[in-house]
């Protein structure tokens, strides 16, 4: 994917069953035997201490966090079976994502409600570990802004040095110095929907549906900085059971839990779930004293109070965007087979402000309840009106209307999403569709690389029109 984004070279489509494994991809991955009964987690009365964003890092910053990294690497090979140690961090998440090549797997957090939280808890935890290894309990994570354009490559503390004297280096990354991540997987048109989102169900879930910050740019970062097809030697963030393994695993968490955080505090009509059954959801995590500890999601809401974080801004600041927190959305009649129709006064109305400069209004399509097949992995591109069959053909098109980025369990496939809900930014690709049709016949097209699952028409269950 970085070849074909930076210098517009078709790669070949390389299948993931004929890539070789890599060394670390775990065959099983459940942790060492915890007591039957969980303590239940008291909160933190630590210091509040900012996670600053990578690029603000100093000298002394970086050297204290490779210092933790260096200790939780060392603590895996002197005492493997300590379920703080690097490995069983990264096996922790492998755990309650779909499990290792076995399959066998505890809770599945991805593709719900459960994600923003459960990774919030365990980046806590993997925080706490840190900490109290090198004893320096105001140690906190930090994060990859890749939203802030000037920041698209991996920071520079986890590449440089390029070798296994940086503990925060991975061997089995693919990304490397001088790779960016292209505009079309985290530029603004990818970032505005997401911070606008109306309602938690669209940027976070519900229950049985994944949200569009998940599907999106959580998903495509991870993809690119683990290439899962034509460098599976590489894989490690780009799979499920093997992503945790990479310390920059924790600064792209960082960012989406910082994203959740920015969300719920732009607009007060931005609120996380009521629900009983999400705030009682209670998740098991080992402790900085190998403690086997219960928290619960009401316990991570207010991440300050009882976690003991904020978050530094990034440098430059992300300026907000459309602040209207609370848009109208069409229903639009259609159905996957027939296509949806754009309404002819929204349709007249469109097409009058094609080929104007992009106005000021943000336009999107939210899209509900699509399902996928269960081979589909990778990077796909939502389509309209097209018989492309290549996403890298149509990107950056009026026919490209974003993407849905899944990233595989394991290297044998298989994803976490039962049904998922994006909204995707048309502003200015739907006056142009509108001035050709009155109708929108949505497929899903995957990217060169992207393993698998064919081109297809999109199965939805409903497509509404977001106007700001
Ligand atoms: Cu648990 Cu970024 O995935």
């Amino acid at each position: 994917m970085r070849q074909i984004a930076q210098l517009g070279i078709a790669a070949g489509a390389v299948g993931l069953g004929s890539s070789r494994l890599h060394a670390s991809e775990p065959q099983h991955c459940a942790g060492p035997p915890h007591p039957n009964t969980a303590i239940p987690w008291k909160p933190d009365t630590h210091p509040i201490a900012p996670r600053l964003a990578a690029s603000t890092l100093g000298a002394a910053d970086v050297a204290r966090l490779r210092k933790a990294y260096a200790a939780l690497r060392a603590l895996a090979t002197s005492q493997p079976e300590d379920p703080r140690g690097w490995l069983q961090q990264g096996n922790k998440h492998c755990w309650n994502c779909g499990g290792g090549l076995d399959n066998q797997a505890g809770e599945e957090i991805h593709g719900s409600w459960l994600f923003f939280p459960w990774h919030r808890a365990f980046l806590y935890f993997h925080e706490r570990i840190l900490g109290s290894l090198i004893n320096e309990p105001s140690l906190r994570l930090a994060y990859w802004d890749w939203d802030t354009p000037a920041h698209r490559a991996v920071p520079d503390a986890w590449l440089t040095p390029h070798d296994s004297s940086n503990p925060l280096w991975d061997a089995t990354r693919g990304a490397v110095a001088g790779n960016q991540l292209p505009t079309w997987l985290v530029g603004p048109q990818v970032i505005n929907p997401i911070v606008n989102a109306p309602t938690f169900a669209t940027i976070g879930g519900t229950a049985t549906t994944a949200g569009n910050l998940e599907n999106g740019p959580h998903g495509g970062v991870h993809i690119w900085c683990g290439d899962t097809s034509s460098h599976a030697a590489k894989a490690d963030m780009g799979l499920l059971d093997t992503a945790a393994q990479d310390p920059l695993f924790f600064a792209h968490h960082a960012n989406i839990d910082r994203l959740w955080d920015q969300w719920v505090h732009s607009a007060s009509t931005h609120t996380n779930p009521t629900s009983r059954a999400w705030l009682t959801h209670a998740f098991t995590f080992w402790d900085e004293q190998k403690r086997w500890v219960s928290i619960r999601v009401a316990d991570v809401i207010n991440m300050s109070t009882s976690l003991r974080y904020t978050y530094g801004p990034p440098t430059p600041p992300t300026a907000p965007q459309f602040t209207e927190a609370s848009p109208q959305a069409l229903p639009l009649p259609g159905d996957p087979a027939h296509g949806v129709a754009l309404p002819d006064a929204v349709r007249k109305r469109l097409t009058a402000a094609a080929g104007q400069e992009r106005p000021p209004r943000l336009t999107t399509l939210r899209i509900d309840g699509i399902t996928l097949p269960p081979d589909a992995a990778g990077i796909y591109r939502i389509v309209a009106n097209s018989p492309a069959t290549s996403g890298d053909t149509v990107v950056g098109t009026p026919n490209d209307l974003g993407y849905i980025a899944i990233v595989p369990k394991t290297s044998k496939g298989g994803h976490a999403h039962r049904s998922l809900t994006v909204e995707l930014d048309v502003t200015t690709q739907l006056p142009q569709l509108a001035k050709e049709s009155g109708t929108l016949h949505l497929t899903y097209v995957p990217m060169a690389e992207t393993r698998a699952a064919k081109p297809n028409q999109l199965t939805y269950r409903s497509v509404h029109l977001v106007e700001r």
